[in-house]
């Protein structure tokens, strides 16, 4: 056994398997930023956040404390990456809005966009709602592995590389959500 894994066997946070690319400091500051556009943006509008289950959580929990606006709440639950594998375009809505958006200004709030094919077919979806206007937000943009050039990403967080992340709502078969930070598994066969 390594000195490293004997130090800290039971942290989840400080697991040896994770390398962190941006502390809970860096979104923290990062959210303020986009909450201020978005305060400034939405004045005296009508705003709604749609987020999208469950990748989407902690940074809508986040985003939201960061808008100081009037606003209302929404949640959409999708299935994207069937198996672990890529995500086919093919959307199925496993839950849908609890309320209408008809004359309201939407913004999509997204965990990460990757192909862009499952946000592509949800904004096909609610475009047909009578939205005055619909938005995205992203936490994270991974741009080299998208289909979808044609997404549009109003507020993004961060732009990363072509890596897989886990942490602040971002899962590996269901696993990491929990972590304060982003991060990259090392190694994804001994996770
Ligand atoms: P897209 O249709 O390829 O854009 O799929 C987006 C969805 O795939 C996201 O909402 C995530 O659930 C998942 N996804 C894509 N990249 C990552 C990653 O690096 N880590 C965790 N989930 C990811
Ligand atoms: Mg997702």
């Amino acid at each position: 056994m390594s000195a490293e894994s004997a130090a800290a066997p039971t942290s989840e946070f400080s697991h040896p398997n994770l390398e962190v690319m941006f502390s809970a400091d860096d979104i923290a500051a990062r959210i303020k930023e986009l909450g201020s556009e978005i305060t400034r943006d939405y004045a005296g509008k009508d705003l709604v956040l749609v987020g999208v289950l469950k990748g989407s959580c902690i940074f809508m929990a986040d985003l939201m404390r960061e808008i100081d606006l009037p606003l209302t709440i929404d949640f959409m639950a999708v299935s994207s990456y069937k198996d672990q594998t890529r995500s086919t375009g093919d959307v199925e809505i496993l839950k849908d809005l609890s309320n209408p958006i008809r004359d309201k200004h939407v913004i999509v709030v997204e965990d990460i966009i990757d192909t862009g094919l499952t946000l592509h077919r949800l904004l096909e979806i609610l475009g047909s709602r009578g939205a005055h206007s619909i938005k995205l937000a992203a936490f994270l943009d991974k741009p080299e592995p998208r289909v979808k050039t044609e997404v549009t990403i109003d507020y993004t967080g961060f732009v990363i590389p072509n890596q897989f992340v886990v942490g602040y709502g971002l899962d590996a078969a269901g696993r990491y959500r929990n972590l304060p930070f982003i991060g990259v598994v090392k190694d994804p066969s001994a996770a």
